[in-house]
């Protein structure tokens, strides 16, 4: 497995110092918001932010195998979006379909893990088989991974963990009391990568959007105003300034930390 949840956060950086000391976030979450708007301001059909989004997809992803960012979680579809105009949402399944297509030998050549999280049972048949090839082609890619989340919803995550949990009790497999932090981690999406470090929302808005609910409690949280096709190596970089300029504490006292940091 790629990273081994069960060191439990009693350490400052729970997945090793060395990431610490490099300031660099080993796991990145972002909303990728604000394509609608960028083409309402240029006057073009909303398509063609979310067309323009893609490039930002590409450098953010390339500047983050470069720096050593470890897991990159991006989010692209979310279960509520399916609530936009019908011709939106075939779009986006369109430009999905295309970019998993023209972007499926690069990102394997550059050594990528391709995975896709969320309920895809609803995706036309044609792109669940796309998603399939494309994340067997990378299983056994070892540098950066990269998570797409599409029709994903942190409530969907957690009541899928809690079904499954369920069914562990029913069948005498577990007791409820058995029930704990580090049990619920493995029945979410992402149970083998570590909990994100930094997320990022792009587009001005300041809130989660059901995006990763349990895995964003410890989380530093940044939000830009600019929007996602204007994101790029430049933005990364700024929210990384500021994420390497805070002190996580974990619920400790910043002496503590300092302290353990000095050790
Ligand atoms: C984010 O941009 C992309 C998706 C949700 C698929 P939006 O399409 O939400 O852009 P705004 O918020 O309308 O500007
Ligand atoms: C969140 O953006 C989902 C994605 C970026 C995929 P939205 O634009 O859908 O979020 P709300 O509805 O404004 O909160
Ligand atoms: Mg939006």
């Amino acid at each position: 497995m790629f990273f081994n949840r069960s060191a439990k956060q009693t350490n400052i950086s729970p997945l090793g110092q060395q990431d610490l000391e490099k300031k660099i976030p080993e796991h990145i979450a972002i909303i990728m918001d604000g394509n609608g708007r960028w083409a309402k301001q240029r006057k073009l059909p909303r398509v063609a932010g979310h067309r323009s989004g893609v490039e930002s997809v590409r450098q953010i992803v390339k500047e983050c195998g470069v720096i050593g960012v470890k897991v990159l979680t991006l989010f692209a579809f979310s279960s509520e979006n399916w609530r936009r105009p019908e011709k939106e949402v075939s779009l986006l399944m369109e430009l999905f379909m295309t970019v998993l297509k023209t972007e499926a030998k690069k990102l394997h050549k550059n050594n990528v893990q391709l995975r896709v999280v969320g309920d895809l049972s609803q995706f036309p048949a044609k792109l669940q088989k796309y998603i399939q090839d494309v994340t067997e082609l990378t299983q056994e890619n070892d540098g950066l991974v990269l998570n797409i989340a599409a029709n994903y919803g942190g409530r969907w995550d957690v009541i899928n963990a809690t079904k499954e949990i369920a069914k562990l009790v029913e069948l005498n497999v577990i007791k409820p009391d058995d029930i704990d932090e580090d049990l619920m981690y493995q029945h979410l999406s992402f149970a083998d990568l570590p909990e994100p470090s930094l997320f990022i929302r792009t587009g001005g808005e300041q809130r989660i959007s059901n995006f990763l609910l349990w895995h964003l409690a410890y989380t530093e949280l940044f939000f830009t105003d600019e929007l996602w096709p204007d994101f790029n190596e430049k933005s990364l970089a700024k929210a990384i300034e500021s994420f390497s300029c805070r002190q996580r504490r974990f619920g400790r006292t910043g002496e503590q930390v300092e302290q353990a940091a000095g050790a």
